[in-house]
């Protein structure tokens, strides 16, 4: 019997069969989520008061951690700390497409493609009672590839019009004059929309959903179980099947360099 590791697995005895779990995130993705996740509240919390002086209570929050000031300098700070982490991730996805030589569906398997759209549509179907069943998903579903590119397209607009508020004479010198209002309103509404969406979009995905509640446990543990790759992921899982019984044995270590994408990408910090 097999624990298996996204793609890779580790021999285990066979009583422990109904124990079997899949890697989904690694260590370093969940590292990258971690710091996402902390620097993106911190952000918000101290961010909300200022779009919203003119409510009272909201100013709580500054005098819970000693005012104004300090609360500009930890949003800051918070700030520094998203754009790090964008950093590592743009150098990762560099280090995955050299590893997967430019091989780039395989490399970035978030990379929305033509079976997305169609997921979507019978997945709409499904929902408005003409379809029986959802469509089979792979690694990554398309709910997931959006709600990642939402933080990929948001997290620049939020850095650029963020550091134009940062240094407002550095760049008021420099660009435009409507450059400085338009940052203004880029930052105010895209933190709204951004704020919306993932407490809408993303806690219903991982926690309010009647599947998940209390929550997904994943981005801790890094961890699906077989039951639930079978119904979430059910191509990733056959072709997980498929990878072992060519091979007519239980996956092994060796899979995770055949295997397309995901967490055995890096496998060495699983
Ligand atoms: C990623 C880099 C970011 C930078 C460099 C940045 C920087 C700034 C700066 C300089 C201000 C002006 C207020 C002040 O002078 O202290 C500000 C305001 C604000 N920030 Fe950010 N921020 C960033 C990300 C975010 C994110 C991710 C959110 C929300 C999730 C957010 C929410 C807000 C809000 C709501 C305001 C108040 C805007 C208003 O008054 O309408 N910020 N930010
Ligand atoms: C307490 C807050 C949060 C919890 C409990 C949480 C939980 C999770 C979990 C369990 C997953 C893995 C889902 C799966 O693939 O099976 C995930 C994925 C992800 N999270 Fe979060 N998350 C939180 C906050 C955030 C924030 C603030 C952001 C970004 C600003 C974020 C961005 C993402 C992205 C881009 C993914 C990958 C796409 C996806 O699977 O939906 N998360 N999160």
């Amino acid at each position: 019997m097999t624990e298996m590791t996204g793609n890779t697995a580790i021999a285990r005895p066979a009583h422990e069969a109904a124990e079997r779990s899949f890697v989904r995130l690694s260590r370093f993705q969940r590292g990258q989520h971690l710091a996402m996740l902390v620097s993106f509240l911190v952000l918000a919390i101290t961010g909300i008061p200022m779009r919203f002086p003119q409510v009272h209570w909201l100013g709580g929050i500054y005098a819970a951690v000693g005012g104004l000031p300090v609360a500009r300098a930890i949003h800051r700070v918070a700030a520094l700390v998203m754009i790090a982490d964008g950093a590592v991730h743009l150098v990762y996805l560099g280090a995955l497409l050299v590893r997967r030589r430019f091989r780039l569906w395989e490399a970035w398997p978030m990379l929305p493609t033509w079976k997305d759209a169609q997921d979507w549509w019978a997945t709409s179907l499904y929902y408005f009672g003409i379809r029986r069943e959802l469509p089979a998903y792979d690694r990554f579903n398309f709910r997931e590839k959006f709600d990642y590119f939402a933080v990929f397209w948001g997290l620049p607009v939020m850095m650029i019009s963020g550091l134009i508020l940062w240094f407002p004479v550095f760049f008021g010198n420099h660009l435009p004059d409507i450059a400085i209002p338009m940052a203004y309103i880029a930052h105010s509404d895209e933190a709204i929309l951004a704020i919306s969406a993932i407490v809408v979009w993303h806690f219903y995905n991982v926690h309010y959903n009647p599947d998940k509640f209390p929550m997904s446990w994943v981005w801790i543990t890094g961890r699906i179980s077989e039951e639930e790759i079978r119904r979430e992921h059910p191509l990733e899982y056959e072709r997980l099947r498929k990878v072992a019984a060519d091979r007519d044995a239980t996956p092994t270590e060796a899979d995770a360099s055949t295997a397309p994408g995901g967490a055995a990408a890096d496998r060495r910090t699983i």
